[in-house]
């Protein structure tokens, strides 16, 4: 009898704690304790055992019948306790990359023309991406027939008079319209125009406009500011020159280039093998532009500048397809 007890007691209490839903403790329950469950039949024939037996036969029993019960309690309470979600982590897989931001090459050499140019004493200069014909073209004593106008090479907006610039030239207005000579300026900024996208072309563009107003500037200063912004930039090697040109808003007028900073001016595939490289437009302010913004043209003269970053960032850099510059792939822009 003994025996048979403890031997419901073992495998009793094996079962609850091998139970997984509340739902089946019921069912142990009626098993062991349930009327016709195992130790109430057991408790049921305590009489046919011999008198002196009886009470330790009794009290071990009832002690088995608390325990199960006590054990059926604490599992019920472990079951319905809210599962903590463990997360599953696999400590074995390597690490996220940690992404460095950079800025647009084409940015970054911006901000590196904008220092220069800061360096040799002009200050920063801004004008509306959307224009009026007036300070992007009449202003800058382009005449009404002058191809640049045409929609061929200009993005007009529909139904109204406005424009996206074409160059950032219209600047040099805005900023005479509200300021005095001297005048020291530069004016970086994003123009369009109505161009179709190949190697070196791009309806989206970057120009630094430069203008400085003073008494007595002239040419010789113009070629002075721009040998020393193309020495600071490419080295102090660099040699620049000046080739007759013609824009309607300066006389004379000059296209600026320097040495390739790839050959050194030998030549090479950088420079398509003439040693020189194109930086910009530049040249003498015409009085036609500046009269009619009320500048005494008797007592102030100055020159004006137009750079293309693209260029400048394309040679850096090597690259020669400038529509890269705004495609956006990543792969080509974390390069830099
Ligand atoms: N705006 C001219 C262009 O887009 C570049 C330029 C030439 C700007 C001469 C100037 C300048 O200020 O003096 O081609």
């Amino acid at each position: 009898m003994f025996e048979a007890l403890e031997k419901i007691r073992r495998e009793a209490l094996k079962r609850v704690d091998a139970v997984a839903e509340n739902a089946e403790l019921e069912a142990v329950r009626v098993e062991y304790l349930g009327r016709k469950g195992r130790l109430t039949e057991k408790l049921r024939r305590l009489g046919s055992l011999p008198p002196e037996d009886r009470p330790r036969a009794g009290a071990l029993a009832n002690e088995i019948k608390g325990d199960i019960q006590r054990r059926l309690t604490a599992r019920a309470a472990e079951l319905s306790a809210p599962r903590r979600e463990v997360p599953q982590l696999d400590y074995t897989l390597p690490g996220r990359r940690f992404e460095v931001h950079r800025r647009h090459p084409v940015n970054q050499v911006i901000d590196e023309l904008v220092d220069i140019f800061c360096d040799l004493g002009f200050t920063t200069a801004e004008g509306p991406l959307i224009e009026d014909e007036y300070h992007n073209f009449d202003a800058l004593n382009t005449p009404a027939d002058h191809p640049a106008r045409d929609e061929k090479d200009t993005l007009y907006l529909e139904g109204c008079d406005l424009l996206l610039r074409t160059e950032t030239s219209p600047v040099q207005i805005r900023t005479l319209e509200t300021t005095k000579p001297p005048v020291r300026i530069i004016a970086p900024g994003r123009c369009y125009r109505n161009d179709t996208a190949d190697a070196r072309h791009y309806p989206v563009f970057h120009q630094i406009e430069g203008l400085w107003i003073d008494k007595g500037v002239s040419f010789a200063h113009l070629k002075g500011v721009l040998m020393e912004f193309a020495r600071a930039l490419f080295g102090s090697k660099t040699r620049v020159r000046f080739r007759p040109h013609f824009f309607p808003f300066t006389e004379p007028s000059a296209e600026i280039e320097s040495t390739c900073p790839a050959c050194g001016g030998d030549g090479c595939r950088t420079c398509s093998g003439t040693g020189w490289i194109e930086l910009g437009g530049s040249g003498m302010v015409d009085p036609a532009v500046l009269e009619p913004m009320g500048v005494d043209t008797e007592m102030f003269t100055g020159f004006a500048f137009g750079i293309g970053p693209e260029r400048i960032a394309m040679v850096r850099y090597g690259i020669d397809d400038i529509r890269l510059f705004y495609e956006n792939d990543v792969r080509f822009l974390e390069q830099f």
